[in-house]
C-alpha cells in the first residue's frame, strides 16, 4: 500500500511516524530527538531500560503529555495531539497497564463505561450483541459478558480491556506491559490476541520487559535508551546479545555475563 508521505515521495504507508520528539520533565529530558514508525499489521516491540522513555513516549501519542517539540504523522498526516480526545481521533487507542476496569461491573458495562450506546435510555442488548461481536473477532475466552470483571483471570481482563480499546475503531493501539502481571497460559492467550490485531491490519506498539514476549509476537524491535532511539531491529534477525548490548549500552553487562556462565556451565 502506497501513499504520498512528507517529502512527497510513495512509500509504504505508516501508520505512525514521530519524528525528533523530545520531551523534558525539569531538568529530566525523558526522550530526546525520538523517531519511530510503526506500520499496519505489524507489532513493534519498545524496549530499553526502566526510565528509558516508553510510557513518555506513550503518554505523548496517548494525549496524556504533551511533546516540547517533534512531529507526529498518522497515516501520512501531521497530528497535534494535545488530549486523550485528540489520540483518539487520530485513531489510537491505549491499553495502561493497569487497565482501568471497574472490578464490580460486569463485561459489558465495562466496555461500554462511559460510552453507552444510548445514554437517555441504556440499550442493553445493543451493548451485549457488539460485545459478543469483539469478542468474538478476538477469539477471547470469556464466559459470559455478563460476570463481573471480579470473576475474572488477569489474562480475560487484558481481553476486555484490549476489547474496550476497539470500539473507537484505532488504526494504532498502544499497550504497556500487557503479559506482565500474567502466567503463563494466560500469557499466551494475550500474545495470541496481539497476533489477531495485527491479522486485522491494526498497527501495535507493545512495551515489555520480557525478552520471550519480543521474541513471541514482535516483528520489529525498537530500542530506547537514556531517552534516545538506540536501534531498530528486525525481530527475526537481532541477537539476543546485540539486543541486550542495545538495551544496555554495554556487551559486557549482567546478562551477557550470566549467558557466557551458563554456555561456560555446559561446556564444562
Ligand atoms: N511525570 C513525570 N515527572 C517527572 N519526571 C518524569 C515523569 N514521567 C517520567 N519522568 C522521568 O522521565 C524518564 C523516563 O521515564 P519513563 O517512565 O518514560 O521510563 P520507562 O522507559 O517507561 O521506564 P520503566 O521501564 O521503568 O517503566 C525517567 O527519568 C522518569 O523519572
Ligand atoms: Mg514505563
Amino acid at each position: 500500500m502506497t501513499s504520498p508521505t512528507i517529502d512527497g515521495k510513495a512509500e509504504t504507508a505508516n501508520v505512525l511516524r514521530m519524528r525528533g520528539v523530545s520531551k523534558t520533565f525539569g531538568a529530566v529530558a525523558a526522550l530526546k530527538n525520538v523517531d519511530l514508525d510503526v506500520n499496519r499489521g505489524e507489532v513493534l516491540a519498545l524496549v530499553g531500560d526502566n526510565g528509558a522513555g516508553k510510557s513518555t513516549l506513550i503518554k505523548i501519542l496517548s494525549g496524556v503529555f504533551s511533546s516540547d517539540s517533534g512531529t507526529i504523522y498518522i497515516d501520512g498526516k501531521e497530528r497535534a495531539i494535545t488530549s486523550p480526545a485528540d489520540a483518539r481521533s487520530a485513531g489510537i487507542a491505549t491499553v495502561y497497564q493497569d487497565l482501568a476496569l471497574c472490578d464490580n461491573l460486569t463485561v459489558v458495562n465495562n466496555l461500554f463505561l462511559g460510552q453507552e450506546i444510548s445514554p437517555a435510555n441504556l440499550d442493553e442488548t445493543a451493548m451485549e450483541v457488539k460485545s459478543w461481536e469483539l469478542l468474538k473477532q478476538l477469539s477471547a475466552k470469556i464466559p459470559s459478558v455478563q460476570v463481573a470483571i471480579a470473576s475474572l483471570s488477569g489474562g480475560q481482563r487484558q481481553t476486555v480491556a484490549i476489547a474496550r480499546s476497539l470500539l473507537g475503531e484505532p488504526s494504532l493501539i498502544l499497550l504497556d506491559e500487557p503479559t506482565a502481571a500474567l502466567g503463563v497460559a494466560q500469557t499466551a492467550e494475550v500474545l495470541n490476541l496481539i497476533e489477531r490485531l495485527r491479522d486485522n491490519g491494526l498497527a501495535v506498539i507493545m512495551i515489555t520487559h520480557n525478552m520471550v514476549d519480543v521474541r513471541a509476537v514482535s516483528d520489529r524491535i525498537a530500542v530506547l535508551r537514556l531517552g534516545q532511539n538506540n536501534g531498530v531491529f528486525l525481530t527475526k534477525d537481532v541477537s539476543n546479545s546485540d539486543l541486550v548490548a542495545s538495551i544496555t549500552g554495554a556487551t559486557d553487562n549482567e546478562v551477557t555475563r550470566r549467558e557466557s556462565r551458563v554456555h561456560q556451565d555446559q561446556e564444562g
